[in-house]
C-alpha cells in the first residue's frame, strides 16, 4: 500500500527548520519559526517554569490519568488569563475550559467539534494568515475563506476590506480571530475595530474563533485581551484556542487549551461535552506536565511576578530588536523606508520582501525567512543583526 504514497511538499514553516538543520554553513540563522531566542541566541527554560519544576518534582505523587478536560486547576487559570478574574462569561458559567495540546491541538479539537456537532461549515480566516490555519481547518472537513486584512501599499490593516468581505459570510459561519500580535503581519485591531467586529459578528450571526498564542507579547498580558473581551461581551457564542508555547516558553511541552463560550450555561455544558469527547476519539486525555508547570506559576503570587517580569523583559527584548533592525537597514545602504517595522506587534515581522528575494536570502545567505517574507524578530540579536541587514540590503 505504501508504494502508492507521494511524498508530503515541505512545511512552509517546520520545513524550513529542517532545511536550516542541514545547512553546513557557519553564518547561517533561522528567522523562520517563531520561536524567541534570548541575546546570546539561545531559547531559555524560563527561571519561573524550572522553580515551578523543582516544586512539582517534590510534591507529585501519582502519574495516573487526568480526566479528558487535563488538570482542573489550570483550566481555572487558563480563564483567569483569558477573561480576566470577573468577566461575566466566567460568574455566568457560560464558558468552559478542556487542557489541549499546544495551540495546533486546541484549533483542530475546536474545528473536529464544529464539523460533527454544529452547522457550521466554513471558516473565514484573514488574508494572509497562519501558514498552517487552512491545512488544520481543512484536515478537520472546514472549508476556508479568506478576508482582507493587509494592505500591501501602506504595509497596514486593511479594515474596510475585511468588514466588506465578512459582511459576505452567511449565518452561522465561522471567523478566525487572531487575539493579538497577528501571525504573520503583526498587525492588531484597535479598540474601535475590535467594537466594530464583535457588532458585525452579532449581526449577521458569525462565531469568532480566537487563535490566541501570543498574549503578552504585544502590549501586556492584560493588554492583549481586550480585543477578546470586547468580543465575549458583545457576541453569545465563541471557542478560544490559546496556547503557552510562547510567553511560558514552554514549546516542546504543547501545553494550551480549547475555551467554549456559549449563550447560556446549559449550553456550555452540552458543547463541552462534546469537546470531551472529541478530545477521547482524538488522544484521550491529555499530557500532565506542561499544564501542572503553569498552574503551578499562576497559583503562587511570586512564581507568577517572577513569570511576568520575564515575560516582559522578552517583549522588550524584540521591541529593542525591531527599531535596532529599522536601523541597521538603512546603515546597510537600504533607502527603502522601513520605519512600519517598528509599529508592528509580537514576534513577527511582514518585510514586504517577495519570494524570490526569500529565496536569495537562504540560498545566497543563509538567512531562513518564511516564504510569504514573514520574519521572526524574535530571533534577531545584537550579534547576528548586520549580516542579516547586509544580506537583505543585497537581495533588495
Ligand atoms: C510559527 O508561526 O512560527 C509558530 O506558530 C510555530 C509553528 O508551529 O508554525
Amino acid at each position: 500500500i505504501f508504494s502508492q504514497v507521494e511524498l508530503a511538499p515541505a512545511d512552509p514553516i517546520l520545513g524550513l527548520t529542517d532545511a536550516f538543520k542541514a545547512d553546513p554553513r557557519d553564518e547561517k540563522v533561522n528567522l523562520g519559526v517563531g520561536i524567541y531566542k534570548d541575546e546570546s541566541g539561545k531559547t531559555p527554560i524560563l527561571k519561573a517554569v524550572k522553580l515551578a519544576e523543582e516544586k512539582l518534582l517534590a510534591t507529585e505523587m501519582s502519574k495516573s490519568y487526568l480526566g479528558m478536560e487535563g488538570v482542573q486547576a489550570y483550566n481555572r487559570a487558563v480563564q483567569s488569563l483569558l477573561f480576566g478574574a470577573d468577566h461575566t462569561v466566567v460568574n455566568n458559567a457560560r464558558a468552559l475550559t478542556a487542557q489541549a495540546p499546544g495551540g495546533t491541538g486546541s484549533l483542530r479539537v475546536a474545528a473536529e467539534f464544529l464539523v460533527r456537532h454544529t452547522k457550521s461549515d466554513t471558516i473565514w480566516v484573514s488574508n494572509p494568515t497562519w501558514a498552517n490555519h487552512h491545512n488544520i481547518f481543512n484536515s478537520a472537513g472546514l472549508k476556508t475563506k479568506s478576508y482582507g486584512y493587509y494592505k500591501a501599499e501602506t504595509h497596514g490593516l486593511d479594515f474596510d476590506a475585511m468588514k466588506a468581505d465578512l459582511e459576505g459570510a452567511k449565518e452561522g459561519d465561522l471567523v478566525l480571530l487572531h487575539g493579538c500580535c497577528h501571525n504573520p503581519t503583526g498587525i492588531d485591531l484597535n479598540e474601535v475595530q475590535w467594537q466594530e467586529i464583535a457588532e458585525l459578528c452579532l449581526s449577521k450571526s458569525l462565531v469568532p474563533l480566537f487563535d490566541f498564542a501570543y498574549q503578552g507579547f504585544g502590549a501586556g498580558v492584560e493588554e492583549d485581551a481586550e480585543g477578546l473581551r470586547i468580543v465575549a461581551s458583545i457576541v453569545p457564542e465563541l471557542i478560544v484556542a490559546n496556547s503557552f508555547s510562547k510567553n511560558f516558553g514552554l514549546y516542546n511541552e504543547r501545553i494550551g487549551a480549547i475555551t467554549v463560550v456559549a449563550g447560556n450555561d446549559a449550553e456550555a455544558v452540552n458543547a463541552f461535552s462534546q469537546i470531551k469527547s472529541t478530545i477521547r476519539a482524538s488522544y484521550s486525555n491529555p499530557p500532565a506536565h506542561g499544564a501542572l508547570i503553569v498552574s503551578t506559576i499562576l497559583e503562587d503570587e511570586s512564581l507568577k511576578l517572577m513569570w511576568q517580569q520575564e515575560l516582559q523583559e522578552m517583549r522588550e527584548r524584540i521591541a529593542e530588536m525591531r527599531a535596532l533592525f529599522v536601523q541597521s537597514l538603512k546603515e546597510s545602504g537600504v533607502s527603502q523606508d522601513f520605519s512600519f517595522i517598528s509599529t508592528q506587534n509580537g514576534m513577527f515581522s511582514f518585510s514586504g520582501l517577495n519570494k524570490e528575494q526569500v529565496s536569495r536570502l537562504k540560498n545566497e545567505f543563509g538567512v531562513y525567512i518564511v516564504g510569504s517574507g514573514r520574519i521572526s524578530v524574535a530571533g534577531m540579536t545584537k550579534t547576528n543583526m548586520p549580516n542579516i541587514c547586509k544580506a537583505i540590503a543585497a537581495v533588495l
